[in-house]
């Protein structure tokens, strides 16, 4: 052993050069190629990021019709996708349906399955911008038993997502604009976040030349885990265990003795403020001012969790400040979107970063099978030893 360098968790290798995404995690500064995420934030929108992350400048507004045009055409599922929905048990999780539809879409695609082909891997990117979506509401809708629901053109992007989830055939949903625009910021603050363990799971999954949507359902599987995406579901079933205000100091009290985490909190690269979660947080508070909210007890009980987390040396100590996904879970269970729903949105939002990485990767001459190594600590060498003398 000795040849290797011992790095378990990736705390100090760098997998990959890119051109994609950069975190300045101490002064908790976070750019889309070049772009702070403030501004993308403040004056663009989600289809708008897909297009820079993906071709790395921002559009001209004719550019910009296009690409709308061209994704939004592919927002539509196969007919006999949605037979592979009703295989699933109604109470599945959707982040397990999801890994499944999602996968499966390889089967529908075999003319494009070339990722040689640049043209191929672009359509595959549209395809996968546009219909994980369509797929998320579907698994929503299947699981509520709603029969399911058609995109519409003319909505935007997160419109349309509002829409698929929540239209009946009895009754149109009527968008808020305040909401789907909140929606939208949550998909754009999600879409990409460099080499995280769902993106290089994707990077890995394509090192060896898998089909793009098999590598997005490796992501998808990724992603899921509580320490990554499921942490802002895990956000709100901690807030529906705390309670009520009067529990937070022996919360608090079982955080310090390690005996759980307060979920929400702490990130890998941001030892300062997440910048995703400040403007999360200035998005909360227009959600919540929006549907007169402000006094929920959930919305109260999240901000003293949040005031005495930042007052408390142990967490100080350890530079553990929000992340995205403490404030993410409040604004979409306002929007009225249940938990389970929370890390398939989160999917969504992120499918065009991990694309966009898997193309980067793809597009480079000097890609090479991802082989992590490692240091063997089992048994030394020893002979077989027959079943009648063990
Ligand atoms: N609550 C209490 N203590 C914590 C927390 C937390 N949320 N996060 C880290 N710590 C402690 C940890 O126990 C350790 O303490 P000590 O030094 O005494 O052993 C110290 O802080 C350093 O933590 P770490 O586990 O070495 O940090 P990491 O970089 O390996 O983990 C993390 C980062 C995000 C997995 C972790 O902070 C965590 O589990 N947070 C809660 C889950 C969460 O909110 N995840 C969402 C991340 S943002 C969205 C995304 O990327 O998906």
């Amino acid at each position: 052993t000795g040849m290797f360098t011992f790095d378990p968790g990736f705390l100090a290798t760098a997998s990959c050069e890119s051109k994609i995404t950069f975190i300045d995690g101490d002064l908790g500064h976070l750019y889309y190629r070049g772009y702070p995420i403030e501004q993308l934030a403040e004056k663009s929108d989600y289809l708008e990021v897909c297009y820079l992350l993906l071709n790395g400048e921002l559009p001209t507004a004719a550019q910009r019709k296009d690409f709308e045009r061209g994704v939004m055409r592919h927002n539509m599922l196969h007919d006999q996708l949605m037979s592979l929905f009703k295989g699933f048990r109604r109470d599945a999780h959707p982040m397990a349906v999801m890994v499944g539809v999602v996968g499966a879409l390889s089967a529908f695609y075999h003319d494009s399955l070339d990722i040689s082909n640049p043209e191929h891997r672009r359509i595959s990117a549209h395809r996968l911008v546009a219909k994980l979506p369509t797929i998320a509401a579907q698994a929503y809708r299947y699981n509520k038993g709603l029969p399911f629901s058609y995109p519409k053109n003319g909505l935007t992007y997160a419109e349309n997502f509002l829409h698929m989830m929540f239209s009946t055939p009895c009754e149109e949903y009527k968008v808020n604009p305040v909401l789907a625009r909140a929606l939208d910021r949550i998909f754009t603050l999600h879409a990409d976040h460099e080499q995280n363990a769902s993106t290089s799971t994707v990077r890995l999954a394509g090192s060896s030349g898998a089909n793009p949507f098999a590598c997005i359902a490796a992501g998808i599987a990724c992603l899921w885990g509580p320490s990554h995406g499921g942490a802002n579901e895990a956000v709100l079933k901690m807030l529906d265990e705390i309670g009520s205000v009067d529990n937070v100091a022996d919360f608090m009290q079982g955080v310090k003795d390690k005996r759980y985490k307060l979920m929400g909190f702490g990130h890998r690269v941001y030892k300062n403020m997440d910048p995703r979660a400040a403007i999360m947080k200035q998005t909360c508070d227009e959600v919540l001012n929006e549907l007169g909210l402000h006094n929920d007890p959930k919305f109260k009980l999240s901000m003293e969790l949040e005031k005495i987390a930042l007052s408390d040396p142990y967490f100080i100590e350890r530079k553990l400040y929000p992340n995205v996904d403490f404030y993410s879970g409040i604004v979409l269970s306002a929007i009225g979107i249940p938990v389970s729903m929370f890390t398939p949105i989160f999917a969504l939002a992120r499918t065009v970063g991990w694309i966009a990485h898997w193309n980067e990767m793809i597009g480079d001459p000097g890609m090479k099978i991802g082989r992590p190594r490692q240091l063997y600590t089992g048994a030394a060498r020893r002979d077989f030893v027959e079943v009648a003398k063990r």
